[in-house]
């Protein structure tokens, strides 16, 4: 035995090139998913005050936007839409001429190599908030869950139809992996793959994102199809039940305060690529103390990521894309 054991871990922390060396996780530009939410009707871009950076955009800046985000190396846009005219079932997000459709193909146009992945829901569309057709169970309103499998997959088929490279169904809707899989089928987009917010919670961290996305609920909540933030063994079935009907990449979201269902989902399913959504709260939170002086952005921006990745998810869906990528891109 060494006279000095204690030294053991020391040793190979001794200096940046030794540290590097033996470094178990590593971030990349590659590693990074940007939001995007484009507005119809706005000819300028548009604040959002709890997002500092955040922006709703006029379709005519989408194509320039896609272009920085590519030229940042970022693989991926996941664009949200909202719409001018909203009603009880969300129609304009089944139309061709949508806003996200729109949307799909002016990036394409601009930047082919650059995914888009369409967010598949319905609450920036309906005029009630909420992510599907509302029904009535026990003289209450209900979201009707069958009712909504058929609308998804239509919304499903015309951002395939637009151009759209994935499609990822946000809704937490019962089947709506099966539904939306022989929708693309069908209409021959059986290379389109489905990202499936296969677990997210009904969480307190996505204030920020409704003021984005315009997409709050106007009354109740939704507890009755998002997870609650308590169970963890429920996330197994959530994720199994996803894959089962054809989900080719999972998702867990929020990311920070549910690290231990990231971890879980990765070793109970190594063999699917997974992801997390750092979401709007968090991004808010992390903003609001570096405002303040209290922690530093980029540091602890990066700090947030690397301990996403090291979780066990291969890529992160995070407003600060563009941010951690320039720095990355800086460092070598
Ligand atoms: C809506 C949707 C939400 C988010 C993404 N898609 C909000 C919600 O479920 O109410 C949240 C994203 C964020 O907070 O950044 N289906
Ligand atoms: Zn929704």
């Amino acid at each position: 035995m060494s006279q000095f054991p204690e030294l053991r871990l020391r040793r190979l922390r001794i200096s940046q090139t030794m540290r590097d060396l033996v470094c178990e996780t590593h971030l990349s530009p590659s590693d990074f998913v940007m939001p995007i939410f484009v507005k119809e009707g706005i000819d300028a871009p548009v604040d959002i005050a709890s997002m500092p950076g955040v922006q709703q955009l006029p379709l005519s800046h989408v194509a320039n936007e896609a272009k920085t985000i590519a030229d940042l190396k970022i693989p991926a846009v996941l664009l949200f839409g909202i719409p001018a005219s909203k009603d009880a079932c969300g129609s304009s997000s089944m139309q061709d001429d949508g806003i996200v459709q729109q949307a799909i193909r002016e990036i394409k146009k601009a930047v082919p190599d650059l995914l888009v992945i369409a967010d598949v829901c319905f609450c920036e569309f309906t005029d009630h908030g909420h992510c599907g057709v509302i029904g009535e169970h026990n003289h209450e309103p209900y979201l009707d869950n069958d009712a909504t499998l058929e609308n998804l997959s239509k919304q499903a088929v015309s951002f395939a139809k637009a151009g759209a490279d994935m499609v990822a169904p946000s809704g937490m809707i019962d089947g709506m992996i099966n539904s939306i899989r022989i929708g693309l089928d069908e209409a021959g987009f059986s290379l389109v793959p489905i990202l499936s917010y296969a677990v997210k919670y009904a969480s307190n961290y996505y204030g920020p994102f409704r003021e984005a996305a315009e997409g709050a609920p106007k009354f109740g909540d939704r507890k009755q199809y998002q997870m609650n933030p308590a169970n963890k063994n429920e996330a197994l079935r959530e994720a199994m039940q996803d894959i089962e009907e054809g989900a080719d990449m999972i998702m867990v979201k929020p990311a920070q305060p549910y690290q231990d269902i990231i971890q879980l989902l990765k070793t109970e399913f190594p063999e699917v690529p997974m992801c997390c959504y750092q979401v709007s709260g968090e991004y808010a939170m992390i903003n609001a103390a570096a405002q303040n002086d209290w922690i530093d952005l980029d540091k602890v921006m990066l700090e947030s990521l690397l301990g996403l990745k090291r979780a066990g998810c291969d890529f992160i869906i995070t407003y600060f894309a563009k941010r951690a990528a320039s720095q990355l891109n800086n460092k070598d």
